[in-house]
């Protein structure tokens, strides 16, 4: 068996009372973890219940952390060897099959790992899924950083069905796309991407976002010779480059390969409306759906990916109707890029909303759907326009501030020491 280091992560209550024989214990639990007073993990937990049950622990099947443990916490998929807890600190927690903590522990969660439940039960809910483009470390690192923070040790979570609900979760799903081939390698369209260069870019994402749902596309040609072919580019996007998910633009043509990776238990995320991969042969990057046929192809493309087993689909430039419409008929949740606020997510590439690049098109605008919510660029320009300046006129580094100083002393004897070879250069 094979045991997986984790950050320790919070049990729910109902995990809790699977593993508690002792009616008295649970009630005792049950007051614990929802006043968040004593018991905020699992290890604490058995700890904290056998403390207070040891009155009544001859008659109880807990009889100690330590006999509880072995066989009733490892008869759940999980065994615990240490903790690093707030209320415990210090050890690390050890997993076999339960490498994350389930969804819904309410104001308790840490920043939990998103999964596909999360997206469910958020379309259900109706809270919108927030999804955005990473193509490297830095950008990885803005999204991770945004996450909400793990609660204060003792905070009173709370109850569920509360605001809490509508809280800032961060992003969802952090989306290695292939716009990366164009917003950070200059390409000109996305289908110069290779697989190894998206290897690349997917495992430097991975290393800065941890908590966000990590999606990849499938880069143009890695999956269209055959259905081998693009099993074997997601295995390697899921082994090497630590992503959760493969993304596959497409409609009817990709759903065999949709079954197949869902077979094998690689999730999908499927793309209709305007897929980029094929901008040449839909002559441009154009909004789909306008007309009758063109509408009636993005709704059946979706049911399509749908029904073939993708978890979600992106909706790329379709007009706000036809993809509030498709929203409410599918299962699945769709993510949408300028398809309106009736999907039931969205998604934005990061360069571009945080206004990085001058060459967007449309006169340095960007596409209809673009909001920029920074002008980063110029701050960019303006700082290298600065650095320039500064070190012309040498103000830039400033002696004291930017520089290591040296003992007189050590001066003095270094001085002392080149007397012999001091020379003009
Ligand atoms: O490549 C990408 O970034 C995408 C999103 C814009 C959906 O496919």
């Amino acid at each position: 068996m094979e045991w997986i280091q984790t950050p320790c992560q919070l049990l729910s209550l109902d995990r809790l009372t699977l593993t508690l024989a002792n009616t008295a214990v649970r009630a005792r639990l049950s007051l614990d973890m929802s006043t968040g007073s004593v018991a905020r993990c699992f290890t604490h937990a058995l700890r904290t219940a056998s403390d207070w049950a040891a009155p009544v622990a001859s008659s109880s099947r807990l009889l100690s952390p330590a006999r509880a443990m072995p066989t009733r916490a490892f008869a759940g998929g999980q065994r615990i060897l240490g903790h690093a807890c707030a209320c415990c600190r210090g050890q690390k927690r050890a997993y076999s099959s339960y490498p994350t903590e389930r969804p819904g522990a309410g104001a308790f969660a840490p920043r939990r790992k998103r999964t596909i439940m999360d997206f469910n039960s958020l379309k259900k809910k109706k809270v919108p899924v927030t999804m955005l483009t990473a193509h490297d470390y830095p950008s990885a690192r803005f999204i991770e950083s945004i996450a909400p923070p793990a609660p204060a040790p003792g905070a009173v979570p709370a109850p569920a069905g509360s605001s809490s609900s509508a809280a800032p979760r961060g992003i969802d799903i952090a989306l290695v796309g292939d716009s990366l081939a164009m917003v950070a390698c200059g390409y000109p369209s996305t289908n110069y991407l290779t697989l190894d260069e998206m290897l690349y870019h997917c495992r430097s994402v991975a290393r800065g976002c941890t908590t966000s749902f990590l999606v990849a596309d499938l880069p143009f040609g890695s999956f269209s010779a055959s259905i081998e072919d693009g099993v074997r580019a997601a295995v390697r996007l899921i082994q090497e480059g630590h992503m959760d998910a493969v993304k596959i633009e497409g409609g009817p043509e990709i759903v065999p390969l949709i079954r197949r990776l869902t077979e094998v238990g690689i999730p999908v995320m499927a793309h209709v409306g305007l897929t980029p991969q094929r901008q040449a042969a839909l002559s441009g990057y154009r909004v789909q759906g306008k007309t009758v046929s063109s509408a009636v192809k993005v709704w059946e493309d979706a049911c399509a990916v749908q029904d073939a087993g993708a978890f979600a689909v992106v909706l790329e430039a379709v007009p706000s109707k036809l993809a509030a419409w498709v929203t409410e008929r599918l299962r699945i949740p769709t993510i949408g890029i300028g398809a309106g606020a009736g999907c039931d997510g969205q998604v934005l590439v990061q360069l571009d909303m945080l206004g990085v690049d001058s060459d967007l098109g449309a006169g340095g605008k960007g596409p209809r759907f673009l909001k920029k919510y920074a002008d980063v660029g110029e701050r960019a320009r303006e700082a290298v326009r600065s650095y320039v300046d500064e070190v012309r006129r040498r103000e830039f580094p400033t002696e004291g501030e930017h520089t290591y100083p040296i003992e007189d002393k050590a001066w003095e004897g270094f001085l002392e020491a080149v007397k012999e070879t001091e020379r003009e250069a």
